[in-house]
């Protein structure tokens, strides 16, 4: 791996100050800071050939619609998909998340049947589910949790049933970073005809992804999770599906006939790509893909994992401080409190030393419920951050104890 000082330096931002101090950047899991290479890319879109996609015989649109078609093959690689049509972008996560969940329901859901998630999902891994339950007559099922915040396999092995219709699963917690064994839970869905739909908007930045290999049946992630810019996201599904399912939102570019009598569709993956879409941002996207695979990903998970055990120790040291999620298999990301002080608090006065942590439920109540605490207080760390920064949040961290006496 390159240099750590020659790496932060591809990252404009993270030279800037707050409140007069340097910043330390510890909410990666939110969103991730972007390299000059994707800010140029995004810029050199709008600077030099900005034309609609798809639409125009002009050059302009010609060399838009290159670039966004040239990213989709870049997507296609980085997560070894087999064929580009089963790339679809998308709005980020969520949009594909709710768009899956819309068009699956549709499809294949009647009353009575089953979805199985985690207590570690996201609630946006969670709502859409829930919208398409009530619509559909379906029941959520739920993988409990242990206190390590892992899932108990054994229950979700007795989960699945002749009523499951699908499973989705975080591949990471993006409160509590604990890594869930997403290649065991697919090999067992797949064992009584489940499809998955892994949700890796928390795993994606920090390792290798192989959809082939997992055999997954849908992937999803947003695009500002990985150095990339926001409003972008993929969602991969297998061919067999996507070909299967009706589009979850109709307009231009998605059609191939329309009559005010009838509508037919375009072809994969054009006819999940209703209206103009955020192409600029998708051919950022590619070019942080790029940025990723140049650092190398081994290099990356090792980098963090080595940035996970220096902040594990750290944090663990302080008195009073306690880390929820304890899983020996974790992103590096640390999530904890102080005793009788409100995460809130402890977030607000980091923040006045220039470091920045996400406090609060982390959009995923059902795990605070299970703790039950309000929230948390995050840091979640990637391979831009330094020992030295650890340090500074450790520190930061006994004043906060120190000004609460
Ligand atoms: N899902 C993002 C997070 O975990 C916003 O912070």
């Amino acid at each position: 791996m390159r240099d750590i000082a020659d790496i932060r330096a591809d990252f404009p931002i993270l030279s800037r100050k707050v409140y007069n101090k340097p910043l330390v950047y510890f909410d990666n899991g939110a969103t991730t800071q972007k390299p000059q290479c994707v800010l140029d890319a995004v810029d050199e879109v709008y600077k030099s050939y900005n034309g609609n996609i798809h639409r125009g015989v002009h050059f302009l649109s010609d060399m838009s619609s290159e670039g966004y078609e040239g990213a989709r093959e870049k997507v296609r690689s980085f997560i070894n998909a087999g064929r580009k049509e089963e790339v679809i972008f998308t709005s980020g996560t969520t949009g594909s998340i709710n768009g899956i969940a819309f068009s699956f329901g549709e499809r294949y859901i009647k009353p009575g049947d089953e979805i199985i998630l985690s207590r570690l999902e996201h609630h946006a891994n969670i709502v859409p589910w829930q919208m398409m339950c009530q619509r559909k007559g379906a029941v959520l099922r739920v993988i409990p949790i242990n206190d390590n915040g892992e899932i108990i396999p054994e229950d979700y092995h007795k989960l699945l049933s002749k009523k499951t219709k699908l499973v989705a699963v975080t591949q990471a917690s993006n409160a509590l970073g604990t890594v869930l064994p997403i290649k065991e839970i697919i090999e067992a869905a797949h064992s009584v005809d489940v499809p998955v739909l892994i949700d890796g908007a928390q795993g994606i930045q920090h390792g290798f992804v192989d959809v082939k290999a997992l055999d997954s049946d849908f992937y999803v992630f947003s695009g500002h999770k990985i150095y990339g810019p926001a409003g972008i996201g993929i969602l991969y599904g297998k061919e067999k599906w996507l070909s299967e399912l009706d589009p979850f939102q109709g307009g231009g570019d998605m059609v191939d006939k329309v009559t005010f009598e009838k509508t037919t569709y375009n072809q994969l993956p054009f006819k999940f790509e209703a209206g103009t879409m955020n192409y600029p941002a998708a051919i950022g996207l590619a070019t942080a893909l790029d940025y990723v695979s140049g650092l190398g990903r081994e290099n990356i998970a090792a980098r963090e994992k080595e940035l996970l055990l220096y902040a594990t120790d750290r944090l663990s040291a302080i008195k009073g401080l306690k880390i929820y999620g304890t899983s020996g298999k974790k992103i590096s990301t640390i999530s904890f409190l102080l005793k009788d002080i409100h995460q809130y608090d402890t977030g607000m006065i980091l923040d006045k030393m220039g470091i920045a942590v996400r406090t609060g439920t982390h959009c995923a109540q059902p795990v605070m419920d299970y703790y039950r605490i309000d929230g948390t207080v995050r840091a979640s760390l990637c391979f831009y951050n330094t020992l030295e920064e650890i340090d500074s949040l450790a520190e930061g961290i006994e004043k906060v104890k120190s000004m609460f006496g």
